[in-house]
């Protein structure tokens, strides 16, 4: 095995609380390993010219671990096999590019943190030779082979305040208010922060709704005396037989936005139940700000594996919690795969179990 002398770092994807944790664990492991370190900018971008990137010491990466964000940049497009690109030395594919650049920088290895997309192209460059170890990072916790991503508890964390602060005007105007979370395809962050908040209605990707279910329990409520009630939508949420809420259509290589589900039920329930109703979207404020410690912990645990994985020589992986373990993956085996709620959730069964209703 080749001795590995100079280690690649980039950012891939959405940002997501704990990045600049496993920047910094993935630094600091390397330097006290007689490492090199060197920080790519704004994702695969940054293997395209020489001047975007630049070597990490421990030094510069001292006091990142409590902030939001990436030091490094990223992108959240496209992917880079599809399009040639526009570079100092002419017009590349940038597949090629990026595979020469890798060798010209001197790099040895590569440390991918990224999300589905990332990994993915992660992966194929792995199968072009580089060797890759992937870390997983999403706010929307749906990739596979891992309980749980860094960013995860901290977004659920946000949207758990968020509701506890819904539930106060919420009772006060006796009104229905809906919140929409992020989550893409997947509905662990409404789920999660759903039942920490005790809301009275989650509606998931995985569960078309049917809002007649969803208004019938939230009058239940009312005959009860609680006459407010707090209902979660997962922005990938739609109804029975109806779609997806789109901000944006796919386009030339940009993925589909999702959004505006909250707002469609908020108008669905006003009229159904006649109760004043008002929507909010919790937004990109899931995503930002400081880790908790969770996250901190998870990131720190992942970067420091990240770079022990790539030590021992075992590339093509990703990093993944296994509780109580940190293990590696194959990355085959985890691209182009999204982790839903499962029907038989413990977690999904105790909310039904204790009156939510999911629109089902
Ligand atoms: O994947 C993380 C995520 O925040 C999703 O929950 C959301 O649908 C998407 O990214 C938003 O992407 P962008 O930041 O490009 O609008």
């Amino acid at each position: 095995m080749a001795q590995l002398r100079r280690l690649g770092v980039l950012t891939g994807g959405g940002d997501a609380p704990g990045l600049n944790a496993v920047i910094r664990a993935v630094v600091k492991s390397s330097a006290n390993s007689g490492i090199e370190c060197l920080g790519i900018e704004d994702s695969f971008d940054g293997l395209i010219e020489p001047d975007r990137s630049r070597l990490l010491t421990p030094r510069d990466v001292t006091g990142i671990l409590r902030f939001g964000g990436t030091i490094l940049g990223t992108v959240n497009r496209g992917d880079p096999f599809q399009h040639p690109v526009a570079t100092s030395e002419g017009t590349h594919d940038y597949s090629d590019r990026v595979v020469d650049m890798f060798h010209k920088m001197g790099l040895s290895a590569l440390v991918v943190i990224g999300g589905d997309g990332s990994l993915a192209i992660g992966h194929r460059f792995f199968l072009r030779g580089i060797p890759v170890v992937g870390v997983p990072k999403t706010i929307d916790n749906d990739i596979v082979g891992t309980t749980n991503c860094f960013g995860f508890d901290t977004a659920v964390a946000f949207a758990t305040d968020a509701i506890d602060r819904l539930h106060t005007t919420a009772e006060a105007h006796k009104r229905i208010m809906v919140v929409e979370v992020m989550g893409r395809y997947a509905g662990w962050i409404a789920l999660y922060a759903g039942v920490a908040g005790g809301a009275d209605a989650i509606l998931i990707p995985e569960i078309p709704f049917d809002i007649d279910v969803v208004a019938a329990r939230l009058r239940e409520r009312d005959r009860w005396g609680a006459k407010f009630s707090i209902v979660v939508v997962a922005e990938g949420a739609f109804p029975k037989g109806g779609k997806l809420a789109l901000l944006e259509e796919a386009h030339a290589g940009f993925a589909e936005r999702l959004g505006g589900i909250g707002v469609q039920v908020c108008a669905a329930l006003a009229t159904t139940t006649g109760k004043e109703t008002r929507s909010v979207v919790l937004g990109h404020l899931q995503r930002g700000g400081a880790p908790t410690s969770f996250d901190r912990v998870l990131a720190t645990r992942f970067g420091g594996k990240a770079v022990e994985l790539a030590k021992r020589g075992e590339f093509g992986t990703m990093v993944a919690f296994d509780p109580p373990d940190i293990v590696a993956r194959r990355l085959e085996d985890i691209v182009g795969k999204t982790k839903t709620v499962p029907m038989d959730s413990d977690l999904l069964l105790t909310a039904k179990a204790l009156g939510v209703t999911f629109g089902d």
